[in-house]
C-alpha cells in the first residue's frame, strides 16, 4: 500500500498541465463547438474549389482544394503538389496550413477546414493531414465529401487520442 496514495486518472498519475490537456481531449464531446455558419462554410468551399485550380498533381490526376478559417477570421488556402518521388506529395490541407503558418506565425487557431475535389469524390483528410489539423485546431470543424455526400464531423472524430507533445 503506498504511503503517499497519487490520484490515478486513466492509467496515468494525475496532476500538472499534461493531465489537463488530457482531460480537455478525453472530455472534448461535452464542450459546446464553435460553430460556423452556412455562409461561412460556403466561402470556404469556394476559396477551397477556386485555389484546386493551381494543384499539381500529374501522378493521380486527382486535383484538391483546401480552405482554413482561423479564429481570427482569416481564411488561407492551398492546393495538392505532387512530386515525381511521390512520398514527398504535400495534400491541399498541409499547404493551406503551412501556407498560414508562414505568413502569420505559430500561433494560429484553425476554426474549420473546408476540403474540395475536381472529381466529386468522397475525399477526407488523410491521416498525416488529420494530425496536421489537430496540432493547431484541436476544436475544428472539418467539412470535405463523405462516401455519401458533404460531410462535417470534429477533428477528434477523425482523428481520436491526436498525438501532443507536452
Ligand atoms: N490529397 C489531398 O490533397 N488531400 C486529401 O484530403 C486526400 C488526398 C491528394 C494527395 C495526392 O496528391 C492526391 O490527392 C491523390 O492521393
Amino acid at each position: 500500500m503506498a504511503q503517499n496514495p497519487t490520484k490515478v486518472y486513466n492509467g496515468a498519475r494525475f496532476g500538472g498541465f499534461g493531465e489537463l490537456i488530457r482531460l480537455h481531449d478525453e472530455f472534448n464531446f461535452l464542450m459546446p463547438k464553435k460553430t460556423v455558419s452556412a455562409n461561412v462554410r460556403k466561402k470556404l468551399e469556394q476559396a477551397a474549389i477556386k485555389v484546386m485550380k493551381n494543384a499539381h498533381a500529374p501522378y493521380s490526376n486527382f486535383h484538391v482544394g483546401a480552405a482554413i478559417l482561423l479564429t481570427n477570421g482569416k481564411i488561407f488556402s492551398g492546393c495538392n503538389v505532387e512530386n515525381a518521388s511521390y512520398g514527398m506529395t504535400n495534400c491541399a490541407e498541409r499547404t493551406a496550413i503551412f501556407t498560414a503558418v508562414a505568413e502569420l506565425g505559430p500561433k494560429i487557431e484553425i476554426q474549420a477546414v473546408a476540403v474540395t475535389n475536381d472529381q466529386g469524390k468522397a475525399c477526407s483528410p488523410c491521416g498525416a493531414c488529420r494530425q496536421v489539423i489537430y496540432e493547431f485546431g484541436p476544436d475544428a470543424t472539418i467539412f470535405f465529401q463523405g462516401a455519401a455526400g458533404p460531410k462535417q464531423a470534429h477533428i477528434t472524430e477523425l482523428l481520436p487520442e491526436g498525438f501532443r507533445l507536452q
